[in-house]
């Protein structure tokens, strides 16, 4: 059961957001997601609040630094992935989180201030690997990218990455209303309705993609029954 975390020390940089958008297509491919709520702002737990029961997905809130090892090898027999919102600032957590992770994934926007809180966890990375040989699978996914226009400022962060070998995800999380409104209403992409929210089957489209680029990054094996579900859970939806 991979262990990803989310890690950008610039707050706003759209963590939260792609957990929840990764949690949720995962567990509608029938996969058990349990996410480790560790921002201060505990968005994930009141989504998971408002939201009722969500199949497959299952929420623990208040992690810290000292309960995070707990909570992994606690849940470890009832859960496919495990995935850590940390919070926008530097803490003790992100070290803790980052070293019970299989892979780190580092949101940045198109600008300059976010690449910069994505450099503090590169360096924290290359730090391990450099001072302990510890090598942690890592990638930046760009966010909040505009559908329309490829703006300076991401063509200069996507030009800075390459530049040092920075991985970086196919998918962009493009910017997309429903992704702010899902934190509002409750549930998942699948549940809303199309009808209220403008392009909703395009960010259906984007976050199912997100999360196939991940899967095939770390793959976990279902059983066939499970497999079943989350295709029937797809075609009802
Ligand atoms: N792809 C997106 N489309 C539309 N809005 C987005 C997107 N990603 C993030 N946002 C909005 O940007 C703001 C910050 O996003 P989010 O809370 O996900 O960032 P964060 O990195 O978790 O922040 P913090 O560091 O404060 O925990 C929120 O208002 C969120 O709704
Ligand atoms: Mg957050």
């Amino acid at each position: 059961m991979p262990v990803i975390t989310f890690a950008n020390t610039k707050g706003g940089a759209g963590k939260t957001t792609a957990v929840l958008l990764l949690a949720t297509e995962l567990a509608r491919k029938g996969y058990r997601v349990t996410i480790l709520d560790a921002d201060p702002q505990h968005w994930i737990s009141r989504w998971h609040e408002i939201s009722g029961n969500v199949k497959n997905v299952s929420v623990i809130d208040f992690v810290t630094s000292a309960s995070l090892p707990l909570h992994i090898s606690e849940n470890k027999a009832n859960t496919d992935y495990f995935i850590i919102d940390l919070p926008g600032a530097r803490n003790p957590l992100l070290a803790t989180a980052v070293g019970l992770s299989d892979h780190v994934l580092i949101p940045i926007q198109g600008c300059a201030m976010d690449a910069r809180g994505g450099a503090q966890v590169l360096e924290l990375l290359q730090y391990l690997d450099e001072k302990a040989g510890i090598k942690i699978g890592h990638s930046v996914v760009l966010t909040r990218v505009n559908s329309m226009v490829t703006t300076r400022a991401l063509q200069l962060v996507k030009a800075l990455l390459n530049e040092r070998h920075v991985p970086v995800l196919d998918t962009a999380i493009i910017e997309r209303s429903a992704f702010r409104d899902i934190f509002d209403c409750g549930g998942t992409l699948a549940t809303m309705d199309a009808t209220r929210v403008s392009n909703l089957e395009k960010a259906r489209e984007n976050a199912l993609c997100f999360a196939e680029e991940m899967m095939r990054k770390l793959p976990v094996k279902l059983p066939v029954a499970a497999r079943l579900s989350g295709l029937l859970m797809r075609d009802a939806a």
